[in-house]
């Protein structure tokens, strides 16, 4: 059974790689935005009944993307007896708890969403915490990209190294990837605060850097504000080189010049989210999740 493949615009070259690991029937898909800013959207082929896999990740323009991803699900639907989501970034994830009064939980909408345009299932990729999980009442599946990133660090040489997670939250994270690449990690405390975004590391101490080639280890980099911070606190504390191994490389505006600034010698992400940082190719990983 051919199953159909419709490639999001913000996935292209992502898509393509995964259809030809499946063996799917690709269909593209082209988007024109208007000048008031609706988009238009068109399919360049034709869909089977069969299942159709739309792969489309949700970084920014976010909330163009997410309309984007809706309306191919539904147009999926149309077509075929199942539609799956694969949206290896998942925008909005971080959106999954009322940190402050009054906030809204977004992954509790996308989730309605995602089941009421017609899709049965969700796969993503390192999900920023599993609590998002629980808001799509569809099936879902989070697929770790931490073994495709260790196999690339592990073609690097380097001096003793240590596995750095920047915040508490990313530790099961770090040490996933410690364990694959057979070394010891830790977790640095960070605070933010929930008004400014401003961050701060609150960790007292740490010999276990001295002259040690750090890996820090992040699912995503977005203004680039944890990775400064933790580098310039393992800066402080005289570790060696600091190289950055993240999932989903946003970068916006200058946080790449900002992070080098900082001191870190090497940003490698995968390209979930397209860019010149997104060497390490998930496509692979997310196949095998697909079949
Ligand atoms: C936070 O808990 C996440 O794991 C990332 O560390 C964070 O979202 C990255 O954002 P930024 O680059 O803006 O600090």
């Amino acid at each position: 059974m051919l199953i159909n493949l419709i490639a999001g615009d913000s996935s292209k070259e992502l898509a393509k790689k995964i259809s030809k690991k499946i063996n799917a029937n690709l269909v593209r898909s082209e988007v024109k935005v208007f000048p008031d800013g609706e988009s238009k959207i068109t399919l360049k082929g034709k869909l089977s009944k069969n299942k159709t896999i739309v792969v489309q990740s949700i970084f920014p323009p976010v909330d163009s993307n997410l309309i984007h991803t809706l309306s191919l699900i539904s147009r999926a639907k149309e077509c075929s007896k199942e539609v799956v989501l694969v949206t290896p970034y998942l925008g909005y994830a971080r959106q999954d708890t009322e940190f402050l009064p009054g906030e809204i939980v977004t992954m509790k909408v996308l989730g309605q969403l995602f089941k009421g345009v017609g899709a049965s299932k969700v796969i993503v990729v390192d999900i920023h915490s599993k609590i998002g999980l629980k808001y799509l009442k569809i099936k879902s599946k989070n697929i770790s990209a931490i073994p495709d990133l260790v196999r690339y660090f592990k073609k690097i040489i380097l001096k003793n190294p240590l596995v750095v997670s920047p915040d508490q939250g990313g530790k099961e994270r770090a040490q996933e990837f410690a364990d694959k690449f057979g070394s010891d990690f830790i977790a640095l405390k960070k605070q933010r605060n929930r008004k400014t975004g401003r961050v701060q590391i609150k960790t007292e101490g740490l010999d276990e850097v001295r002259n040690r080639d750090v890996i820090l280890v992040d699912d995503m980099i977005s203004t680039g504000g944890s990775i400064i911070k933790a580098t310039e606190f393992l800066k402080k504390h005289n570790c060696n080189r600091v190289f950055v191994a993240c999932t989903h490389a946003l970068l916006m505006n200058d946080a790449k010049k900002k992070i080098k600034r900082s001191g870190v010698t090497r940003i490698i992400s995968t390209n979930t989210i397209p860019g010149k940082t997104s060497v390490v190719d998930i496509s692979s990983t997310i196949a095998k999740a697909i079949k």
